[in-house]
């Protein structure tokens, strides 16, 4: 089969290349799936640049999640519930992962497609739709009025902004250019601040007073994190979830010693075992039905895997723009 393969921990650039690669067979209890869409998201870069909560041995294939056919099983009742049903995939720890013609996994990170979700928004539907109910789970669990949110014209952030609406809850929407204000605008939102204005901290103050803003999900980090801080009052947390500036979170020490503001962390992957079999039933089964609208996707383009590179960098160049899918060569 046809693959992406990472030779070296040091960024796609210089570590993915095309490959031939025998097809994998399933051991008893796993599940093969031909492959129909597979998108990129920044958890695949961070993945290849070596600073992802999870290493495989190289060379291994990136892509930790799709869509598509479940072919073959290697026995077993639940791998064999499977066989010919078209599923959401993620991949498994130490296997290779989705940009391949053909994935192998577990059918516990399988989720049968309905009828109504297209191949494209099912291939997209584990990673950011599910991290969006989490988190505004959390926040209405956690009983916050009003929240923040960085990088918010991105995938997962336009989630949230609509998970947002649908359950009325005060958002600030936080972006880096006047494009995006307004895109998210045009989506309904009603506080959108850009950090390119020379005064979005004192902005970003007022609003969070003015709402009441006691939380904030951040997928920036580095210095952001302490803004976000310092807009907030006492007792206020920021749960970051994405590294998108590549740095460290930057705040002043006194903001968790005087003011009790707490900053954590946020991992799918940690989230989904402890979610429990009903909570996660009932956010599998609402997601697919909210794929067309509040967890939709936009995609920019869909490339075979040949064509890897020119996707990586349209991606890289314009993530506001939508999802880079790789697809089967027609
Ligand atoms: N913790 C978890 O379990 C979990 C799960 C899912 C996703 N995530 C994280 O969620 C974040 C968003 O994912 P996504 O799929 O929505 O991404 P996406 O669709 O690719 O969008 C990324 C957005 O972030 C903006 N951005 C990129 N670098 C930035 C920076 N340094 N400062 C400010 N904004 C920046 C981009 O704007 P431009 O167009 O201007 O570049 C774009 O609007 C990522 O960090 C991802 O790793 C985490």
């Amino acid at each position: 089969m046809r693959a992406l393969e990472l030779h070296s921990y040091t960024g796609w650039r210089t570590g993915l290349q095309p490959v031939e690669k025998p097809l994998p067979q399933p051991k008893p209890g796993q599940v093969l799936v031909k492959m129909a869409a597979s998108p990129v998201n920044p958890a695949d870069l961070a993945f290849m640049n070596g600073q992802y909560g999870v290493r495989k041995t190289l060379p291994t294939v990136p892509g930790w999640e799709g869509s598509g056919t479940v072919v073959k099983t290697g026995g077993g009742p639940l791998a064999r519930f499977f066989l010919g049903r078209r599923v959401a995939c993620a991949a498994l720890d130490g296997y290779d992962g989705a940009w391949a013609e053909y994935m192998l996994t577990s059918p516990l990170r399988c989720i049968p497609l309905r009828r109504r979700v297209s191949d494209e928004q099912g291939a997209m539907m584990l990673v950011n739709p599910l991290s969006a109910w989490a988190l505004i789970d959390l926040a209405r669990r956690g009983k916050h009025r009003a929240i923040a949110q960085t990088a918010a014209a991105g995938a997962l952030g336009r989630m949230l902004l609509r998970l947002g609406q649908h359950y009325r809850l005060s958002m600030v929407h936080i972006v880096r250019r006047q494009e995006q204000v307004e895109l998210l605008r045009s989506l309904g939102a009603k506080h959108v601040l850009s950090t390119h204005q020379s005064d979005f901290d004192e902005q970003l103050q007022d609003i969070c007073r003015h709402l009441g803003v006691t939380l904030a999900l951040d997928a920036v980090a580095g210095e952001m994190t302490g803004r976000l801080l310092q807009a907030m009052p006492r007792r206020a947390r920021v749960l970051v979830y994405g590294a998108l500036s590549n740095s460290a979170c930057q705040l002043h020490p006194g903001r968790l010693i005087f003011k009790k503001q707490q900053v954590s962390g946020f991992w799918l992957s940690d989230w989904l075992p402890r979610a429990g079999l009903l909570k996660l039933l009932h956010a599998g089964w609402q997601i697919q039905n909210w794929l067309d609208k509040e967890l939709r996707t936009e995609v920019q383009a869909r490339l075979p895997i040949e064509e890897a590179r020119q996707g990586l960098e349209l991606y890289v160049r314009g993530m506001t723009q939508g999802k880079v899918l790789f697809v089967p060569k027609s």
